[in-house]
C-alpha cells in the first residue's frame, strides 16, 4: 500500500532470450548462485508499498516458477501467468488477470525480468509519482553522443533531454487497461507500455532510474562471477629423493617424499584451484593408492586439473603461491617455475606468482625436516 492505494506488478518473464543466446531463456540464468528472475521478484517483494506479484512466463517455464518461488519464500506472488509471442502480448494477459482476480487494485508496475538490479529508490520513485500524476516511468539522462543517420550520411542530435527509458513503468490500472484495449483494437505495437498511454493523449513522468538498472540483453551484460580458493600442501624432506617444485628440478642434497613427485607448490596450487571451483581436493581427483600416479610429473596434474576448471567454463584470473621452506633458496628457480605454469595453465606469466620464505628456523619448516606451500586462486565465469 502506499498512501492507501494498493499497488501491483507484473514481471514480464516470457521471453526466449535470443539475443543472449543458450540453452535456457536468460531470465533463468544465475548470478552469483540466484537466478536472474529471482533477484528481479525480490526487489519489489522487499518493497512496502508493493501488495501483489504477477509473473508472466512460458508456458513451459511455470512449473519452474512455482518452484523458485517456493524455494525463495517468494510469498507476494499471486499469480503466474502465460506470456504471447510480444513483451505487450505478454503484459496484456497479466493486465487481464489483475482486472478479473484483483479489480481492487490502484496502480499497476510493469517490469522487465531481465532487469535484475533495479532498486528500491527507483521503485518508491515511479510508485510516488503514479500516484500523484498516474503515469510514470524510471529513465536515466543518454551518456554517449548521439548519432541518427547512415553509415554515408549522418547527423548529431542534441543530447540535452534525451533519456534512456527503462522500467519500472507505472500507472492507474484503469489507464493502463485503456491503453492495452485501445493498442490491441488499433493492431498497434508499441517498444514501452508508456507508448501505449501516451497514445491516449496521457504524458508520463519522468523519474530519475539508475545507470545501474540495465536490462540484460547480449552476454556481456551478464555480470562475472568470481570464485576464490585456497590451498595448502606439506611434503617430508628425504633424502634419496628428487627436489622437484613448480615443475623444476632444483640441486640439493635431499628431495621431497610422496607417491607422486612430491611437487609441494603444484599441489598447493591444483588445491587452490580445484577449491575456487568447488570441485574437491587433489587427493579425490588423484588418489595415492592409485598405481597411475605413482612416480608421476605433477605438470601432468596440472594439466588436467587445468582442463577441469576450463571445462566448467571458468577462466583462471590470477594465482599467488607461497612456498616455505629453510633450505634451498627458491629464488633461482622462480622465473622457470612461473613459465612451465604460464604454459601449463594457459596463461599470461603475469598472472602466475611465486613468492619464498623461510620460518625463521622455527617448526618443521625450520628444522628442514619438510617444505610447505600455500596458494590462492581466482577464477571467473
Ligand atoms: N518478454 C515477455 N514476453 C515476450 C517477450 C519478452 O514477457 N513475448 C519479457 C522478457 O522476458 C524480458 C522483457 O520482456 O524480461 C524485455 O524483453 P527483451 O529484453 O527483449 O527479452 P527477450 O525477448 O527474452 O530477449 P530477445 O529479444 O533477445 O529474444
Ligand atoms: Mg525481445
Amino acid at each position: 500500500m502506499y498512501k492507501g492505494q494498493k499497488n501491483a506488478v507484473i514481471i514480464a518473464a516470457a521471453g526466449s532470450g535470443k539475443r543472449l543466446g543458450g540453452d535456457i531463456p536468460k531470465q533463468y540464468l544465475k548470478i552469483a548462485g540466484v537466478p536472474v528472475i529471482v533477484r528481479t521478484i525480490r526487489a519489489f517483494s522487499e518493497n512496502p508499498h508493493i501488495d501483489d506479484i504477477f509473473i508472466v512466463a512460458n508456458e513451459d517455464y511455470i512449473s519452474l516458477c512455482e518452484e523458485l518461488c517456493t524455494e525463495y519464500n517468494l510469498t507476494k506472488v499471486a499469480g503466474i501467468v502465460a506470456g504471447g509471442s510480444e513483451r505487450q502480448d505478454s503484459v496484456y494477459r497479466a493486465i487481464t488477470e489483475i482486472c478479473n482476480r484483483m479489480p481492487d487494485t490502484d496502480s499497476v508496475l510493469v517490469h522487465d525480468a531481465a532487469r535484475p538490479f533495479v532498486n528500491q529508490q527507483t521503485i518508491n520513485g515511479v510508485i510516488e509519482a503514479v500516484s500523484r500524476k498516474g503515469a510514470a516511468i524510471a529513465c536515466v539522462p543518454v551518456k554517449d553522443s548521439i548519432r541518427k543517420g547512415t553509415s554515408e550520411e549522418s547527423f548529431n542530435i542534441e543530447r540535452k533531454n534525451l533519456y534512456n527509458v527503462q522500467t519500472p513503468q507505472g500507472f492507474d490500472m484503469q489507464l493502463l487497461k485503456e491503453a492495452y484495449d485501445r493498442a490491441f483494437e488499433d493492431g498497434y505495437y508499441g517498444t514501452d507500455d508508456a507508448s501505449l498511454v501516451e497514445r491516449l493523449g496521457r504524458s508520463v513522468e519522468l523519474v530519475q532510474g539508475s545507470y545501474d538498472n540495465i536490462k540484460i540483453t547480449t552476454k556481456e551484460d551478464m555480470p562475472m562471477e568470481n570464485r576464490i580458493g585456497t590451498g595448502f600442501d606439506v611434503h617430508a624432506l628425504v633424502e634419496g629423493r628428487k627436489l622437484i617444485m613448480g615443475g623444476v628440478e632444483i640441486p640439493f642434497e635431499k628431495g621431497l617424499d610422496g607417491h607422486s613427485d612430491a611437487d609441494v607448490l603444484i599441489h598447493a596450487l591444483m588445491d587452490a584451484m580445484l577449491g575456487a571451483a568447488a570441485l574437491g581436493d587433489i587427493g579425490r581427483h588423484f588418489p595415492d593408492t592409485d598405481p597411475a600416479y605413482k612416480g608421476i610429473s605433477s605438470v601432468e596434474l596440472l594439466k588436467h586439473v587445468t582442463k577441469l576448471i576450463y571445462d566448467e567454463g571458468y577462466s583462471i584470473s590470477n594465482a599467488d603461491i607461497t612456498v616455505m621452506a629453510q633450505r634451498p633458496k627458491i629464488k633461482p628457480y622462480i622465473e622457470e617455475m612461473r613459465r612451465i605454469l604460464a604454459e601449463t595453465m594457459d596463461m599470461d606469466i603475469s598472472r602466475i606468482s611465486i613468492k619464498g620464505t623461510t620460518t625463521e628456523r622455527l617448526g618443521f619448516v625450520g628444522r628442514e625436516e619438510g617444505i610447505a606451500a600455500q596458494a590462492v586462486c581466482l577464477l571467473c565465469r
